[in-house]
Order: C-alpha cells, then sequence, then structure tokens
C-alpha cells in the first residue's frame, strides 16, 4: 500500500441509488476539503455503481480511489450473481473482504476469505481485511487490517481510542500490517483514532452516508 496516510474509506453498504451516489461523489470529491486532503480518500460504493464512478473520477478529476466492499471466491465461470475480482482488476484498487456483516449474514469462514484474499492477490487489487480483534486469523496475502470491533459496527458506540491503540498494536506483532478502524466513526472522533504508525486510517459506514458529514469526517482525518 503506497498511497498517502490516514486513508479515509467510505464503506457505503447496500445504500444509494446511481443518481444519489453521482450527487454524493460531486458533493464530496468537488469540496475543498477533499481536494486538499493530504491522505487517501477510498469510496466502496455498491458494485454497480463502480464503472460508472471510474469514469466519472476521471472525466471530472474527483480525488478518490475506489474499493469494492466484497469480490467473489470464485474467478471468472458459471457463478451467477458473483463479480470476480478479475472482472474488477482495472476498475477498482482495493477491496473490502471479511466484513462482520458478510461473516454474519452470509456465513463467510476463515476458508471462504482466504481464498478471496487469493483472487485479489491474482488480480492486484488491494484488500482491506476486516477482523474483529488481533485474535481473528489474517490470511496470507494481507498488508491492510481494518480492526472492526462488532459491537462498534452501526451501533454509535464506538471502542475507545485506548482500546484500539492496544488492540493495533497487537495486531502489528503478528504481522507488518498498516491498520485501520471502523466502527462508530464520526467527524467528532475520527482525530481521537488516528495515531501515525499506529492507526493509519479509517473505515466509516454510517458517518459516510450524508456527502456534507463525510466532507467532515474528512476534515477531520489528521493525525
Ligand atoms: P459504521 O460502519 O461506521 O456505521 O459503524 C462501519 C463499517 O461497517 O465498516
Amino acid at each position: 500500500m503506497n498511497e498517502p496516510t490516514p486513508l479515509v474509506i467510505a464503506n457505503l453498504k447496500a445504500n444509494k441509488t446511481w443518481e444519489e451516489m453521482s450527487l454524493w461523489s460531486d458533493t464530496v470529491g468537488k469540496s475543498e476539503s477533499a481536494k486538499n486532503f493530504a491522505g487517501t480518500i477510498v469510496v466502496c460504493p455498491s458494485a454497480p455503481f463502480l464503472k460508472s464512478l471510474q469514469q466519472k473520477l476521471g472525466s471530472d478529476q474527483l480525488p478518490f480511489k475506489l474499493g469494492s466492499q466484497d469480490i467473489s471466491k470464485f474467478d471468472q465461470g458459471a457463478f451467477t450473481g458473483e463479480v470476480a475480482a478479475s472482472q474488477l482488476q482495472k476498475i477498482c484498487q482495493f477491496t473490502i473482504i471479511g466484513h462482520s456483516e458478510r461473516r454474519q449474514n452470509f456465513k463467510e469462514d476463515d476458508s471462504t476469505l482466504t481464498e478471496k484474499v487469493t483472487r485479489t492477490s491474482e488480480a492486484n487489487l488491494e484488500p482491506i481485511y476486516c477482523v474483529q480483534g488481533a485474535d481473528t486469523f489474517i490470511p496470507a496475502g494481507v498488508s491492510m487490517v481494518a480492526y472492526e470491533p462488532v459491537f462498534a459496527i452501526g451501533t454509535g458506540t464506538p471502542d475507545t481510542p485506548t482500546n484500539a491503540f492496544a488492540v493495533a498494536g497487537e495486531i502489528k506483532k503478528i504481522g507488518d500490517y498498516i491498520v485501520i478502524y471502523g466502527g462508530s466513526v464520526t467527524a467528532g472522533n475520527v482525530h481521537s483514532f488516528l495515531q501515525k504508525g499506529t492507526i493509519d486510517g479509517v473505515l466509516v459506514g454510517t458517518a459516510s452516508l450524508d456527502p456534507e458529514g463525510f466532507i467532515k469526517v474528512i476534515e477531520n482525518a489528521i493525525y
């Protein structure tokens, strides 16, 4: 991962129509805060919007990188409904793997997630690998880990920065990972979770949905 930090990653989940996503991108991407941001903004929209957003980033010069919210564990083939990593290779740079919503709702286990990481390596996508703590298995080939405690996701109750730093430290003892934090990050608390070399970014769900609110997250995303 050679992008400047801090990373601010918007996980929009299964939200927004294309019209809304397009407006979101214009509002955030044309803001002075996004244009002047010293780190890297990664936008992870629903899969159908990735290609159109890629074109928009190019034509409108919006200062984002793109990520998918998931990929298939399979490569291209007879897998109805799936999106293969190799299909995204030239469209986005990052992909979220192992989000707790996928682990819970789609029963994704370590073996499935390991296959997904292998697909990302083959397709030169950078996995953002979500874990719930330092004891979550991390497959080989991962360099960026998102610490996302389940109790903090979408609840409005984030972890404490002190505990998040401690967990990030434990994760870094396991491997040479870039660690980011996710779970009820807001414009008000984002700064408290960033510490250069310990937590180098945030994964933002709810607080990314409103473009004006997300601009404030970007503004406050300073070490
Ligand atoms: P949240 O979601 O910001 O709404 O807690 C974070 C995430 O799921 O990545």
